[in-house]
C-alpha cells in the first residue's frame, strides 16, 4: 500500500462522499467538512461515510491534501484561509446550465487558474474533475490490470503533482500527467477526456492531440 495520508474533504455532497469512502478502503484517514458546524454533518458521514471524521473546516488545516468539491458556482463561499500552504485537489467544473453563466470562466482560462488566483497560496492540482461520482468506487482496478482507467492530473508544482498522482493511484487510478494548471482545460466539461473512460495510453494520445491543438490556437 502506500503511504497513508491524512485527507481532508471540503464538500459532502456526491464526488466529496465518493471520493471519501474510496479514500478509506485504501487505508488512508478521512475528514471531511462543508460551510457548516460540524455537528451538523456528523449524522450524515456516519451513515454515508462510515469510518470518517465530520469536522469543522477549520480542522482540514494540517492535512497532507484537501480535496475541495462543492459546487463551482459557491467557489466565492469557500473560507480559503483554511487552504493556505496546503496540497489543493480541485474537482470543480463548470457548467453554464447549472452553474449559471460565470464571466470568469468565459474567458478560455482552465477554471482551475481562476480557481487557484481566488484560492492564494494554495498548491492545486486539478484531478478527478473528469471521473462521475457513481464511477469513483466502481470503477476502480489494482495498478497493471488492463481494464485500469486513468486520470489526468494537472498543476504547475511538480511535487505537489506527484503526491496527488500518488493518491489517486492508491484509489485504483493511473495518474496521467496532463502537464501545467492550464492544460487542465484538455480534460474539463465538453472535451472527448471529460466525456469518456480511458486507460493511461488512450489517455496520453488524448492529451498529446489536445495539446497540439491549442498549441495551434
Ligand atoms: N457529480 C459528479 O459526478 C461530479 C464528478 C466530478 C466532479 N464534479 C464536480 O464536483 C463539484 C461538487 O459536485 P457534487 O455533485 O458533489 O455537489 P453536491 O452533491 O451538490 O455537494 C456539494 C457539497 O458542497 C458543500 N458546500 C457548498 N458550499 C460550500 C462552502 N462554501 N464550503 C464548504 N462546503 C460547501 C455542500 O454542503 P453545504 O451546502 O451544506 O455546505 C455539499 O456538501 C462540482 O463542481 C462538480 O462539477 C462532479
Amino acid at each position: 500500500m502506500s503511504t497513508p495520508l491524512t485527507i481532508g474533504i471540503l464538500g459532502a455532497g456526491r464526488v466529496g462522499t465518493a471520493v471519501a469512502r474510496q479514500a478509506l478502503r485504501a487505508g488512508h484517514t478521512v475528514k471531511i467538512a462543508t460551510g457548516r458546524p460540524a455537528d451538523e454533518i456528523r449524522l450524515l458521514t456516519e451513515v454515508i461515510v462510515p469510518g470518517a471524521t465530520a469536522v469543522g473546516r477549520e480542522e482540514l488545516r494540517g492535512s497532507d491534501l484537501i480535496i475541495v468539491a462543492v459546487p463551482l458556482h459557491k467557489y466565492r463561499s469557500i473560507d480559503t484561509s483554511i487552504l493556505q500552504g496546503h496540497i489543493v485537489i480541485d474537482t470543480m467544473n463548470y457548467w453554464a446550465p447549472v452553474d449559471g453563466i460565470m464571466d470568469e470562466f468565459e474567458q478560455g482560462a482552465s477554471t482551475s487558474e481562476v480557481i487557484a488566483e481566488f484560492f492564494g497560496d494554495v498548491r492545486l492540482v486539478k484531478t478527478l474533475n473528469h471521473i462521475g461520482y457513481g464511477d469513483i468506487e466502481v470503477d476502480s482496478y489494482p495498478a497493471g490490470d488492463p481494464k485500469r482507467r486513468a486520470l489526468a492530473v494537472a498543476a504547475d508544482d511538480e511535487q505537489a503533482k506527484q503526491m496527488v498522482s500518488a493518491f489517486i493511484d492508491s484509489l485504483g487510478y493511473d495518474a496521467v500527467d496532463a502537464g501545467p494548471l492550464s492544460a487542465g482545460k484538455t480534460f474539463e466539461n465538453g472535451t472527448e477526456i471529460f466525456n469518456g473512460r480511458h486507460t493511461a495510453e488512450q489517455m496520453r494520445a488524448l492529451l498529446d492531440t489536445c495539446q497540439k491543438v491549442l498549441a495551434e490556437v
